[in-house]
């Protein structure tokens, strides 16, 4: 049979406009091995339990995974002391994230997020059919007025990344309460707290205690970060039951794997783990921070297992220059193809060695 070619065919009117969202680089060409920098992945990798557990339910692979979960809510609820039946999974809260804008915007409707705040935030919206609005900030941090500024009768959602990605900057709990105080009761304030375990300022809180207060707020979190599980996509969100209940409807039928499900709940268990994780973060992002403002860069001061670092705009020092230098050493920061990045480059933090190394080879492009 000839083939037939349609030109009829047509995706849904604003679909076409979605771009691709940069990941970060893994390969370099002449490395067998990089120093990955670009992908805010926790270099320490999980917990051997976690991989133990994830390896003994492998065989059963064949069989579709739980729905209905109990032990995975539930450890997380006995961490976080809170209310298992609250909790809602997918995999990776990237995927809640794009659920809950779906569900609550659309076509005609707007989303609001920070300028700069994390880039799939505008795609989000996009593929929700709806109006991505970016609201300015100051230098780089969120700005609540300003948010609050955009509102208009088509809000529908307001996304803010706390603490944020790739700044690293945070709100301090206050500053979200008065947020969503400012806000219309019909929109939804998500907040997408991927960073969460790694904030540490003393005026930052989760925001998961606000969801007993207002019904019109949601929580994102994920197993990516703090617990190193990057790789089994197992995000969760806490919410209402309302909102977590029709999640529940209109998400994936099967949200979470077997193997991501048995990882989970041993990964929140180690608690031994992710204190070496935090105590790991802790200290790279200070002795990092202090290298690099030593060296004259613009070092933002950070909330996550990230640094964002501003390079002079002009002249031989560079960001560009810096990240080729830096990838002649096998080295992958993140460079971000926006211009308002243009100066800026972001390194997670990475193994002792990593980092050292990095130090060393940007002194030198430093000082060349
Ligand atoms: C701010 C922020 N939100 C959400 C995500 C998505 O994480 P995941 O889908 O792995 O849970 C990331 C990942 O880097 C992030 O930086």
């Amino acid at each position: 049979m000839d083939k037939r070619v349609s030109s009829a065919l047509r995706p849904r009117p604003g679909l076409n406009d979605v771009g691709y969202y940069m990941v970060g680089i893994s390969k370099l060409p002449g490395f067998n091995q990089i120093i990955k920098l670009s992908s805010n992945e926790s270099a320490l990798g999980p917990s051997a339990a976690a991989v133990e557990a994830a390896a003994r339910v492998l065989p059963q692979a064949h069989r579709y995974p739980e729905v209905d979960l109990e032990d995975l809510p539930n450890s997380i609820a006995t961490a976080y002391d809170l209310n298992p039946a609250q909790i809602a999974f997918g995999p990776g809260s990237d995927e809640l994230l794009l659920r809950l804008v779906n569900m609550y915007s659309g076509p005609g409707e707007e989303v609001i997020y920070s300028a700069h705040a994390y880039m799939q935030f505008p795609i989000y919206a996009k593929r929700a059919g709806s109006t991505p609005v970016a609201a300015a900030d100051d230098d780089f941090r969120h700005s609540v007025d300003k948010m609050l500024a955009v509102v208009t009768d088509r809000t529908r959602v307001v996304i803010v990344a706390n603490p944020d990605n790739p700044s690293g900057t945070y709100l301090p709990a206050p500053e979200i309460v008065r947020l969503r105080d400012g806000l219309p009761e019909n929109v939804l304030l998500i907040i997408d707290a991927a960073y969460d375990e790694f904030a540490g300022a003393p005026d930052y809180e989760s925001a998961t205690g606000l969801v007993d207060i207002y019904d019109n707020l949601v929580v994102t979190r994920t197993f990516s970060k703090l617990y190193c599980l990057a790789s089994l996509r197992l995000g969760w969100c806490y919410g209402p039951r309302h909102i977590i209940d029709l999640m529940e409807r209109v998400g994936p039928s099967f949200p979470v794997n077997i193997a991501a499900q048995a990882a989970g709940i041993e990964a929140v268990r180690d608690v031994e783990h992710t204190r070496k994780v935090l105590d790991h973060n802790a200290r790279w992002i200070g002795i990092f921070s202090n290298a690099l403002t030593d060296m004259g860069l613009k070092v933002y001061p950070s909330q996550t297992n990230f640094v964002l670092v501003a390079f002079p705009p002009a002249g031989g020092k560079t960001a560009a220059a810096a990240d080729a230098f830096l990838k002649q050493n096998g080295i992958v920061g993140r460079k971000f193809a926006v211009a308002d990045f243009d100066d800026k480059l972001r390194f997670t933090v990475g193994l002792d060695w990593e980092m050292e190394k990095t130090i060393e080879v940007l002194k030198g492009f430093m000082s060349a």
